[in-house]
């Protein structure tokens, strides 16, 4: 295990047949009629079931996330989110099937190849877990003393940076008891920043934040996706996040155990007739319904 700090890959790209019939696929013409990003596969799920030991958690998920997404995995506590990314990044190895980074298998690489990879992906796991014992710039600085050559004064120099890039800009020093939950959240924003990634992977970034901090981080995502050109993978439940700023997404279902859509969320929203889906997605349209009969 590496000293507290797991990059991560990312990338699906993948369109095989479904052999699930309740899975449903947003037409992709559809689906760039409706915004989602026009461009190269940069991942690809292939196929894969995951499990811990004999325990099925998924089977067959596939699915692509081309260059300059903002993917959502999304579905009930319990369906595997968490499992998937963890897949995605190799920190699990699925039973079936192989994750793509632009076309080169990651499941399947040797060590050297995987290590390069892993060195495109930045991570925020679920919980954030920044290191409590250290203070933020030496949080930052983690990565960058393992996978660079840089000395110390560079490394906190970048840490600097990537904090002032998170709106934490002379908070270098503080421990992570001494700043809000946003703002950890945030600072776990910068960590995964800190190698400079091609691909993000944010566990439920927003949880715990504020309607209007939880949309401040939106903000922060997509000037991170436009300004860096990353490709960026959230694992969330938040439909007002999912909605404002996916363009794309997996649903995984728990009671069937596979993936039960693939597609933009507010082409789903519109499209897609599986119930539980459509449960999931319209949580958020009753609630705005709501809203506008009682304002
Ligand atoms: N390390 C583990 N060993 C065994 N089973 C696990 C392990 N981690 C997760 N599971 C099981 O795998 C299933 C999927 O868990 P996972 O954490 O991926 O779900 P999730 O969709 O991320 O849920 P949540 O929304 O609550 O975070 C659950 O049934 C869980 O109990
Ligand atoms: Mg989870």
């Amino acid at each position: 295990m590496r000293s507290g700090y797991d990059p991560a890959p990312t990338r699906i790209y993948l369109i095989a047949s479904m052999t699930d019939t309740q899975a449903t696929i947003a037409a992709p013409a559809r689906q760039a009629a409706d915004g989602q990003t026009p461009g190269k596969p940069h991942i690809e799920v292939r196929s894969l079931t995951m499990a811990y030991d004999s325990v099925v958690v998924m089977r067959n998920v596939h699915f692509t996330v081309n260059r300059g997404d903002i993917f959502f995995i999304v579905g009930p506590s319990g369906s595997g989110k968490s499992t998937l990314m963890r897949h995605m990044i190799g920190l699990n190895e699925p039973v079936e099937g192989e994750v793509l980074y632009d076309g080169v298998s990651f499941t399947r690489a040797d060590a050297d190849t995987r290590d390069a990879m892993l060195r495109n992906f930045g991570v925020s796991y679920q919980g954030g877990a920044l290191f409590s014992s250290m203070t933020l710039a030496e949080n930052i600085a983690m990565p960058l003393a393992e996978y660079t050559d840089l000395n110390h004064a560079e490394r906190m120099e970048i840490a600097a940076l990537k904090l002032s890039w998170v709106g934490l800009k002379g908070f270098e020093d503080y421990y992570p008891s001494e700043i809000s939950g946003g703002m950890q959240k945030r600072a776990a924003l910068a960590r995964a920043l800190a190698l400079d990634p091609d691909v993000l992977f944010f566990d439920e970034p927003s949880s715990g934040l504020d309607p209007v901090s939880s949309s401040l981080l939106d903000d922060l995502i997509l000037q991170l996706r436009d300004n860096l050109g990353a490709t960026i993978v959230i694992v969330s439940h938040e439909l007002p996040s999912i909605f404002r700023i996916g363009t794309n997404s997996v649903y995984l279902d728990v009671e069937t155990r596979t993936q039960a859509a693939v597609g933009n969320p507010r082409y789903l929203l519109e499209h897609c007739d599986n119930p539980r889906v459509h449960s999931f997605l319209t949580r958020r349209a009753q609630f705005e319904r709501s809203a506008r009969n009682h304002g």
